[in-house]
């Protein structure tokens, strides 16, 4: 069975870009060669619901390397590059649901498609799979070993499932690895939102005075590079500590309210929703930029915008202008929905590398311990996040100090003290 997709004629183009990350990604490559040989993964049928960019069609293929069934849909409805939809389907026969811009009805549909193959495993990427299972699928349940969840918001979700006493089966939250968001959300997130909004617009960071809304790892990586690129900086964060950890790395943290005044271009990474309200659009400056880099698009009030906005029109692809009635203009970027997905190709394939190497380890782990976890949100692993460091050092061609024996004794003591 292959799936649905824009046009299958972009095939040749997709698998050449596919083939493109792939030389970026090593250490997926390397759990590939050795799962083509292995096959630890015969008899499993995985179910995966991601963005689908070149980056997670290398993690497809390596599943399927390990003698895994799989079957993508999309993540999100603008985060889908129609060419590795075709690619993944007729290059690779690896059944793909997935066409960019696609209606929410649609969405849904393909997420039932690829729960039509009966998974023992699902993934998810803001988990849309679990809440579809658990909401109307639930007779796949028996067969479920458990799932992965790619991203902050998804494990969010699933903790909140947890706590309610309805998560079903164990899921491992591939986001939680310190291989994961310490590098995917931080460096990832910093530099694609960046892309996304310069792909959007091509307009000059040096300068402006970008709000950053939320200091978690994709917003220190997001503030981090803006500030690389000459603008002024201002970070909202809502946690102590993180707002302390902001001003101690040199920003100027200020509520949403004081900011939305000052701001020329805003990003929320926040996970959270109705951070940019109907009160703060109210007070921007004519021209601000809003963008979301979040994995819903609930972080800004788009609805609300539209509803105190007395006209709006397509300025360039992805830019909607929103005049207000004294005649400021607001231009918003993709929607609301991610930015670095939908106006940009999301993280590069170097740092996705990681991300999917804890993603298929994950799944292995998940196959070849049945019956060990319970219904609860686990993280990856430790070995396994390490494992992941080591491979990536290594494909790096970079060699680390290691401990003398003088120096595994001295740690491992209590007595020598001053
Ligand atoms: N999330 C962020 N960037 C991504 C990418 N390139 N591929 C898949 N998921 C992503």
């Amino acid at each position: 069975m292959l799936g649905s997709c824009k046009d299958r004629t972009l095939a040749a183009e997709g698998k050449r870009r596919i083939e493109w990350a792939d030389q970026a990604m090593p250490v997926l490559a390397s759990i590939r060669e050795r799962w083509t040989v292995e096959q630890p993964l015969q008899g499993l049928r995985v179910a995966a619901c991601l963005h689908v960019t070149t980056e997670t069609a290398n993690l497809m293929r390596t599943l399927a390397a390990g003698g895994a069934q799989v079957s993508l849909c999309a993540s999100n409805p603008l985060s889908t590059q129609d060419d590795v939809a075709a690619a993944l389907n007729e290059a690779y026969k690896l059944p793909t649901f997935a066409i960019r811009g696609e209606d929410t009805s649609t969405y849904y549909e393909h997420l039932h498609q690829v729960l039509d193959t009966q998974p023992h495993i699902t993934m998810d990427d803001g988990a849309d799979l679990v809440n579809t299972v658990l909401s109307s699928r639930s007779e796949l349940i028996p067969h479920l070993l458990g799932s992965t969840e790619e991203t902050t918001t998804g494990v969010i979700r699933l903790k909140a499932m947890e706590a309610h006493g309805k998560l079903p089966f164990p899921v491992i939250a591939v986001n939680d690895a310190l291989t994961k968001h310490m590098f995917d959300n931080r460096y990832g997130t910093g530099q694609s939102t960046i892309d996304g909004i310069i792909r959007a617009t091509n307009t000059l960071l040096a300068g402006t005075t970008f709000v950053v809304v939320g200091y978690g790892w994709c917003g220190r990586g997001l503030a981090m590079r803006a500030k690389g690129m000459g603008a002024h900086v201002v970070i909202v964060e809502v946690d102590p500590l993180k707002a302390l950890e902001a001003v101690m790395d040199g920003y100027v943290v200020m509520p949403m309210r004081d900011a939305a005044q000052i701001g020329d271009i805003f990003v929320t990474v926040t996970g959270n929703k109705h951070v940019i309200d109907v009160p703060h659009f109210e007070l921007m400056k004519d021209g601000a930029i809003v963008a979301n880099s979040g994995h819903f698009d609930v972080e800004l009030n788009v609805k609300g915008l539209n509803a105190i906005a007395v006209s709006k029109r397509e300025v360039r692809h992805e830019v909607e202008e929103f005049m207000l009635s004294d005649g400021r203009r607001i231009r918003l970027l993709c929607q609301g929905r991610l930015v670095n997905l939908a106006a940009a190709e999301g993280h590069p394939a170097q740092v996705m590398d990681m991300s999917f190497a804890n993603q298929a380890l994950s799944v292995h782990y998940i196959y070849t311990n049945p019956g060990r976890l319970q219904a609860k949100v686990y993280p990856v692993p430790a070995e396994l996040d390490k494992e992941v460091a080591r491979l990536k050092l290594q494909a790096m061609g970079i060699q680390i100090e290691v401990l003398t024996e003088e120096q595994i004794a001295y740690l491992a003591s209590y007595d020598l003290g001053t």
